[in-house]
């Protein structure tokens, strides 16, 4: 079993980093022998689409024919996501959604025609369903009944990895983290850790 890790918080101390590091560990809990490939977007940010990458993705015609290299990074990123059998995100809410870096990476993995297919109902996704795991670190709160922002991630997230296949997700937050101490950051991690549900594991953890 392969586990795609991605981390997007610049801090150290990071609450979705140690979130995300947390749910790799149920996993190799469920899978001893699972491999782990790595991206720190923040240690190692994507660059932002390119003019050759934007220009070949600009059209049919030319994502027909594209140019030389232009596919090379997305390709990179779409062929790491399809040898995962299992994603894990760490990502901060930032203004209200999606981590720009991590933004950066569906830019890449968002491919007409190699992702996803476009048709007149909209995207249709064209890679294997696997599970996501997306642990979420916020300094206010998003969900229940003490929230005080709008969401803009999980349902963004959902509809953006939904329209490449990818449907089995589950979010995991650990929330108003501005409020919080060392001890209490530790019990909303492992709280925001108790909603896991290794069932949809299945047979993967045996690959
Ligand atoms: C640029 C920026 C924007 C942020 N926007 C939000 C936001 O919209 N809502 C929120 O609850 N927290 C927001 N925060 C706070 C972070 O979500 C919070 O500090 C979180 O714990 C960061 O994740 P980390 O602990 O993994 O670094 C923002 C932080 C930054 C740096």
């Amino acid at each position: 079993m392969n586990i795609l890790h991605i981390d997007c918080s610049p801090r150290p101390e990071s609450h979705s980093r140690e979130l995300s590091a947390a749910i790799v560990k149920q996993l190799l809990a469920v899978a001893p022998g699972a491999s782990i490939s790595r991206r720190d977007f923040a240690a190692a940010p994507l660059p932002h689409a390119s003019p050759d990458y934007a220009t070949t993705l600009s059209s049919p015609a030319t994502l027909a024919a594209p140019q030389k290299g232009a596919l090379e990074l997305s390709e990179a990123l779409i062929q790491e996501v399809e040898a995962a059998d299992v994603i894990v995100i760490g990502t901060p809410m930032n203004n209200l959604t999606v981590s720009s870096v991590l933004k950066a990476w569906i830019d890449q993995i968002l491919r007409a025609g190699r992702t996803f297919k476009s048709t007149p109902a909209g995207k249709v996704g064209m890679l294997r369903d696997r599970p996501v795991f997306i642990g979420i670190a916020s300094g206010g709160v998003f969900t229940g009944e003490r929230a005080n922002q709008p969401d803009f991630l999980t349902p963004y997230l959902s509809v953006v990895l939904d329209s490449i296949g990818l449907k089995t997700l589950q979010f995991l937050s650990a929330q108003a983290t501005a409020f919080l101490d060392r001890d209490q950051a530790t019990l909303a991690r492992d709280k925001a850790l108790a909603g896991i549900d290794l069932t949809v594991m299945g047979e993967i953890a045996c690959l």
